[in-house]
């Protein structure tokens, strides 16, 4: 029977992190929040205010629910604030040295014993690897992948992920836990991008491809895939909204992983990110958005 979690802490405040964050207070989840950067704390919890204000004005949710679930998220500024959660959260940026050196932060913290979780929401990367990092006495059997979609509160998947390592007390807990935050979660196998990555990536990928050797303009590939295909967002909308530094770290798992050179960035989508057009976080990607 999997333990009834109280806690929950999310490393990185970023869209992803915010968006998890939210959903786990919603759910009635005491949730602590840490970013290495105070701007994106400050502008993470903007971000909850301004869009839990908008459920209570959609009658979604009460204000007094929207008070109380405001109320159950703490944000800190350091990662040792985090102690007593049930499960950490990964969310930061899409590179396995980065979540590596913070999981074997995270083994120091919370030793094994404390049956805390440590959960990443990568889009790609080895849960294996990342495991690898706690070392055989920091607990790698408490390590998962926990892949959450954007935006995540309303995307109802979450892609559950075993490491090699990972127990079926964990994995019970995880689902467990992905249910009452109201999401659907399925497993995928710890290859690099998964399910979703595998098939998602490659597919924007292309598009790029499309527009760099002049299949058609931007706004003509996205309407073409949006009219054609039913798709919510056109592939380079969509990668705009994804983050395509993330999309680049997500390719690259993909090339190195699979060893196959079909799954190389396309220039242009790296000839962006160069240039800091990011996509929606950064203000501007593939298309402008001045407002953001
Ligand atoms: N955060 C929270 N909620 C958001 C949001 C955000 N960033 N953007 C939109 N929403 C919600 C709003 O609540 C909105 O409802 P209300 O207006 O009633 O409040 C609702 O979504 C619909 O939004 P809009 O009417 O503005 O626009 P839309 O109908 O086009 O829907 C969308 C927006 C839900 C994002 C939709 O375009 C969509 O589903 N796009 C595709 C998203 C997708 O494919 N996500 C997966 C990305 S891949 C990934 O996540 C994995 C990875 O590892 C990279
Ligand atoms: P983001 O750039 O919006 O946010 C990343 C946040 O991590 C930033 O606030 C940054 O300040 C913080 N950060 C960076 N290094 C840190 C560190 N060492 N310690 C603490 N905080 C740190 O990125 P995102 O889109 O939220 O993506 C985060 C993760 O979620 C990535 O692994 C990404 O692949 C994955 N993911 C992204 C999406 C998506 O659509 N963007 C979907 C699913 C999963």
């Amino acid at each position: 029977m999997a333990q009834e979690m109280k806690t929950a802490a999310v490393i990185g405040a970023g869209q992803m992190g915010g968006g998890i964050a939210q959903v786990a207070a919603v759910s009635g989840l005491n949730t602590i929040v840490y970013d290495a950067f105070a701007g994106s704390l400050a502008k993470c919890r903007e971000g909850h205010g301004k869009r839990l204000a908008r459920e209570v004005e959609k009658q979604r949710m009460s204000g007094a629910d929207v008070t109380a679930a405001l109320g159950r998220i703490q944000y800190v500024e350091s990662l040792e604030a985090l102690k007593g959660a049930d499960i950490v959260i990964e969310a930061v940026v899409e590179d396995a040295g980065v979540k590596r050196d913070l999981f074997a932060k995270l083994a120091g913290l919370f030793p094994a014993a404390g049956g805390t979780i440590l959960a990443s929401n990568t889009s790609s990367i080895s849960i294996t690897q990342i495991a690898g990092a706690v070392g055989k006495g920091g607990g790698p059997e408490r390590v998962i992948g926990m892949h959450f979609f954007n935006p995540v509160p309303v995307m109802k998947l979450v892609e559950v992920i075993n490491g090699l390592a990972t127990s079926r007390e964990t994995t019970d807990r995880v689902i467990a836990l992905s249910q009452a935050m109201g999401k659907a979660p399925i497993p995928a196998n710890d290859r690099p991008g998964f399910v979703s990555n595998r098939v998602l990536m490659p597919m924007i990928n292309e598009a790029f491809y499309a527009w760099m050797e002049g299949v058609a303009e931007p706004t003509h590939i996205d309407e073409i895939m949006k009219l054609g295909c039913n798709f919510p967002m056109g592939p380079l909308r969509l990668a705009d909204f994804i983050g395509l530094d993330t999309c680049v770290h997500i390719m690259d798992v993909l090339a190195d992983g699979l060893n196959n050179d079909r799954y190389r960035a396309c220039p242009l989508l790296k000839q962006l990110v160069v240039a800091g057009r990011l996509g929606d976080k950064a203000g501007r990607g593939v298309y402008e958005y001045p407002t953001k």
